[in-house]
């Protein structure tokens, strides 16, 4: 789902409510919610009305989505301030990039922020997607060695959940709260057949108006062919790093290229695509970075999805030190600069090494998407991939973002045709 906007009604037309916008005065359908008067405040999304809010409610939401400060771009230095003029007319180089990654002081920072931040406003407006993820299964046949749930890590406690489960749960996230997105994740557990996995994207669309992702990692064509044709409309699947040597070394047997070609057929079977890549890992170079984002850049990846690495228990990686907040909240932003258009999540890694205000910062340099953890208690606990795994428990923003009903899933279905 996406999260709707507050505003106050300044006059009502039948069953249009006319609000005041920045850029001018903006006329909403009210007819899910008659009862609307003048002063009221209302949340929005598109030019669908969704639910009356206190005035309280509407400035915390306001307080959340408020731009930046404007900067004082005289103390720019004059290099950076060409490459942000740039940036509305051009794509970036990597030589470009990597000067924008190695930004350090605060002025800089604030000013690249700000940049990301104006063009998810003017592309994308307050567009912000809520995701629901369903770690279903953390067995996983490989042996990646930044990751917590790969196979030599005998120390996990492992568990698997019935297509039943899965589907009980998405079934509830969607009817029950209102979720229109949906991740369904898990290592690469071949226990999950085609069969199943089929069963499971059926069952669930035969409940549910709900759009689903699918994390389930490397497999045949044939197989991304029968889920699409179950119904499945996208793909969570990272490169996790452009840099094919250092791919090699972190995914034993394993080669970018056929990441990448697994890529390929999955946008050619019409999957929407979710990919990126893990900033900081060890042995990745500022130059790896920038070619990760002119990798999304050239793959035009709908939504491109960077986390931080953060070392795991029993894992090779588990004394190196996370990939930086710094570090993956600069990559958000540049990404920002030349995928315009597409969604940007905040990765659940960002908000675990981030500080309190980590969502709201992500946000303000240029994401705009989030993500809820649905898994069930008893199972989430165990979907090690890193550790000290951040978990939202009082989810704000799902109050302020989730609505059932028809009008909302045919936004996004709209927005999912958007071009990058
Ligand atoms: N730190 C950060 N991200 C990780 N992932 C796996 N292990 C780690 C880690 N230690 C990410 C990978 C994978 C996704 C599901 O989780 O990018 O694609």
């Amino acid at each position: 789902m996406c999260l709707t906007i507050p505003a106050q009604v300044v006059e009502i037309k039948k069953n249009k409510a006319v609000i005041k916008q920045s850029n001018g005065n903006q006329q909403i359908d009210i007819s899910l919610i008659p009862s609307v008067r003048i002063g009221n405040w209302i949340l929005y999304t598109g030019d669908f009305a969704v639910k009356k809010i206190d005035s309280k409610e509407a400035s915390e939401i306001m307080e959340l989505l408020r731009s930046h400060q404007s900067v004082d771009t005289t103390k720019l230095r004059p290099r950076f301030k060409t490459i942000l003029q740039a940036v509305s007319k051009r794509d970036l180089t990597k030589k470009e990039i990597e000067y924008l990654l190695r930004t350090k002081d605060q002025i800089h920072l604030q000013a690249l922020y700000s940049e990301a931040d104006t063009i998810r406003k003017s592309y994308i407006r307050d567009h912000i997607c809520i995701h629901g993820i369903i770690e279903f299964s953390n067995y996983c046949v490989n042996n990646c060695l930044y990751c917590g749930l790969r196979r030599e890590n005998i120390k996990n406690k492992y568990y698997r959940m019935t297509p039943q489960e899965i589907i009980k749960v998405a079934d509830q996230a969607v009817n029950l709260l209102g979720y229109k997105m949906l991740v369904l994740q898990s290592g690469d557990d071949y226990w999950y057949d085609d069969k199943k996995l089929v069963e499971i994207v059926e069952g669930i669309k035969k409940r549910c108006r709900v759009f689903i992702y699918l994390s389930v990692g490397d497999r045949a064509f044939e197989t991304y062919k029968k889920l699409k044709q179950a119904g499945a409309d996208g793909v969570l699947y990272r490169f996790e790093t452009s840099n094919s040597k250092l791919y090699a070394k972190l995914h034993p047997q394993k080669t970018l290229k056929d990441r990448l070609d697994h890529l390929k057929f999955m946008k050619k079977l019409g999957y929407v695509i979710s990919s990126g890549s893990i900033v900081g890992l060890p042995g990745q170079t500022i130059s790896d970075l920038a070619n990760d984002i002119l990798l999304m850049k050239k793959l035009k990846v709908f939504m491109p999805s960077m986390g931080p690495f953060i070392p795991a228990d029993n894992t090779p990686f588990a004394k190196k030190s996370h990939g930086g907040f710094g570090m993956s909240l600069k990559m958000i932003a540049v990404t920002r600069l030349l995928l315009k258009k597409s969604r940007i999540p905040i990765t659940t890694a960002l908000e675990t090494i981030g500080p309190k205000d980590a969502r709201k910062q992500a946000f303000k340099a240029g994401a705009n998407s989030i993500m809820f953890n649905l898994t069930p208690a008893k199972y989430r606990k165990n979907y090690k991939i890193y550790k000290n795994k951040f978990y939202d428990e009082k989810r704000k923003i799902e109050k302020w973002g989730l609505f059932k009903g028809e009008a909302s899933y045919k936004m996004l279905e709209k927005e999912l045709k958007v071009k990058i």
